[in-house]
């Protein structure tokens, strides 16, 4: 597994398989690696020549600096489990690399961006899209992958990419749960046990309920600080908090 550092050295070697003809799968990460990434990277190889994942724990996304700091840094492990699966290049950028302008350039979308978890999380979308355009410019794939568990962010990046008539398929992978159902997230690391059993209803809660009041409702009884429950783009959406541990999940309608 090759390991690049350096945007520089990144956009210089996808430059050359693009020469060879080689088609590029990307899956841009920010760490903490779980079974859901490691299905991201099992699509991108079986899809693609040659697959790079960026391992990139944006600030500008957080809205919280208590959450960016909280956020698990486990690259170690990570690396390991990525050379395991046979990626064949490990993108690792600093933040001073991909922000050479201090984050003075951002993407800003209007719409979408400004509900569900936009609406609690300003700026969160500003971060996301402007490092994944900065990320998609530097490995020039073919296809970028991402899961379908953040739902918004996947709606919006496919609405960046036609919007900037970006060369490339962006893929939505549905997401991965734990047999509980409860969806894997890097955050589920900072659930006790208790708080896994509880957060393992929040997906049945949504299937189930009739509307989407009656979900908040449900969840709210067991315990969680609801922010949003909606039913939006074919599908019920939500955002709770479980102590200080906020939780996304979504289902098809
Ligand atoms: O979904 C994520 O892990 C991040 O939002 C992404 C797409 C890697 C951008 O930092």
């Amino acid at each position: 597994m090759k390991i690049i550092r350096t945007c520089r050295e990144m956009q210089a070697y996808s430059h050359e398989l693009k020469l060879k003809g080689e088609n590029i799968g990307f899956v841009p990460t920010m760490g903490a690696l779980h079974a859901g990434h490691l299905e991201l990277v099992k699509r991108a190889k079986s899809e693609n020549d040659v697959v790079v994942v960026s391992i990139f724990l944006n600030a500008t996304q957080f809205h919280n600096q208590q959450d960016f700091e909280k956020y698990p840094r486990t690259l170690e492990k990570d690396s390991s489990l990525l050379f395991d699966m046979g990626v064949d290049v490990l993108f690792l950028p600093t933040h001073e690399e991909l922000y050479p302008d201090d984050y003075k350039y951002r993407v800003q979308e209007l719409d979408l961006s400004q509900e569900l978890c936009g609406k609690y999380r300003p700026g969160h979308f500003e971060g996301v899209l402007t490092v994944v355009l900065k990320l998609l410019n530097l490995t020039q794939p073919t296809r970028a992958y991402f899961g379908e568990k953040d739902f918004q962010q996947l709606k919006l990046i496919e609405g960046m990419v036609s919007s900037f008539f970006l060369p490339l398929e962006v893929i939505g992978v549905p997401t991965i749960r734990e047999s509980s159902g409860l969806a894997l997230s890097s955050r589920n690391e900072r659930l006790s046990s208790e708080q896994k059993q509880m957060a393992a209803k929040i997906s049945e809660i949504l299937k189930f309920s009739q509307t989407s009041t009656e979900a908040k409702e449900q969840l709210e009884k067991l315990g969680f600080q609801v922010e949003y429950v909606e039913d939006k783009m074919g599908r019920r959406l939500a955002a709770v908090y479980s102590n200080d541990v906020r939780l996304i999940d979504n289902v098809s309608l």
